[in-house]
């Protein structure tokens, strides 16, 4: 895939980048959350990937963006709606994404993007079509990159991880976001094999949802059922069967009023078998299409995850018994991605893992 990208003449992307300072940015455009990383600074802003749009009249207007936005979900009125413009790891609604990139980036830039705009480093899932990949770049532009290049986002990944992407040895990431399940070997700055399983963060919260209104009729919201997963998720049943007790609010689907309930952590257990095995079933895969020199060099470093999904209690341990590999979780599974994403933009050695498109 890496293969055919566009690579750019790096001298002249790096003196460029040195010439601009700190006014660049890489951006982690992620289902759920969205990073921002200044050149020299770091992660500057770190916010839901969410936007409520108000209409008046047929007038569409953002009413609030990130985490003032995610607070809204679910409790709006009529006349607003929370969105989120990237679901499943692409674009679902393009104009709400730029709206999106521009806020944030004029949330970071403050006054001095009345001077100069900056150049941008924004990733892309690996699986993502050129369609795709143009619409990000393109929403990019629009919101006042003067350049914009693009980073494949398990790449990002692993270099955030600190793991050894320029070397000649192979090593497997899993990055586990909202959308997205991307499970990827990476070898000499480039992807040796990838794949990507439409499962993550949501489809465990709509696992939950889903299973709290079939064995007790009563309906959850998507963020009550994000806490809970946070809170108490369990990949594998609790060492007594049952585990912690969970008491839950929602409405009741046979009288319609609000009601509490008391589940136990093992039910959790039991609501996400099914995305935990997905994602599962996803590495299985990709170690079954690796190369035999490359699985040789995994059986050594390991799987490293990476994502939010890599703080669901007990995945790693799963992954390490169902696999016999060893299984590492990575120190800031959240911030990866756009500490990978920052890195490539500053340091040459990450030469050649950037696109043009
Ligand atoms: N402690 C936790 N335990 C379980 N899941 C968590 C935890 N913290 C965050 N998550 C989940 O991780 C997901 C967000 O992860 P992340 O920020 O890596 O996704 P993203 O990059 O926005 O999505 P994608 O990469 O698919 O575009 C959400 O579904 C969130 O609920
Ligand atoms: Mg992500």
């Amino acid at each position: 895939m890496s293969g055919k990208a566009t690579e750019i003449s790096m001298s002249s992307f790096f003196s460029r980048f040195m010439k601009f300072g700190s006014q660049n940015m890489a951006i982690d455009l992620g289902t759920a959350n969205t990073l921002v990383y200044v050149q020299d600074r770091g992660i500057v802003l770190n916010e839901p990937s969410v936007v409520a749009i108000e209409t008046i009249n047929g007038n569409k207007s953002v009413k609030a963006v990130g985490d003032d936005a995610k607070m809204m979900m679910g409790k709006t009125p009529d006349s607003i709606e929370a969105i989120r413009p990237l679901r499943d790891g692409v674009i679902a609604d393009i104009e709400i994404a730029e709206e999106m990139i521009k806020h944030f980036i004029r949330k970071v830039h403050g006054k001095r993007s009345l001077f100069r705009y900056p150049e941008i480093v924004i990733c892309v899932p690996s699986g993502s079509t050129s369609v795709e990949r143009r619409a990000i770049r393109d929403a990019a532009s629009n919101a006042g990159a003067s350049q914009v290049y693009l980073i494949l986002e398990p790449m990002a990944a692993a270099i955030g991880a600190d793991m050894p992407v320029t070397e000649p040895v192979g090593s497997m990431v899993v990055d586990i976001g909202g959308g997205t399940t991307e499970v990827a070997v990476l070898s000499l700055r480039g992807l040796a094999y990838t794949t990507s399983v439409r499962v993550g963060g949501d489809k465990m919260d709509e696992a939950i949802v889903s299973y709290v209104r079939r064995h007790h009729n009563l309906l959850i919201g998507e963020a009550t059922a994000e806490r809970i997963k946070k809170d108490y998720g369990i990949a594998v049943m609790p060492a007594d069967g049952i585990g912690e007790t969970i008491h839950l609010k929602g409405r009741d689907l046979v009288n319609g009023v609000p009601k509490e309930i008391t589940i136990t952590q093992a039910n959790i257990a039991e609501a996400l078998s099914e995305p935990i095995s997905a994602i599962i079933e996803g590495v299985r895969i990709a170690l079954e299409n690796t190369a035999p020199e490359l699985a040789a060099d995994i059986v050594d470093q390991g799987i490293v995850l990476t994502g939010g999904g890599a703080l669901i209690k007990g995945l790693d341990d799963y992954l390490r018994e169902e696999t016999g590999l060893p299984v590492s979780i990575a120190e800031d599974p959240l911030s990866c991605v756009a500490l990978g994403t920052g890195r490539a933009m500053e340091d040459p050695i990450y030469r050649g893992v950037l696109m043009t498109a």
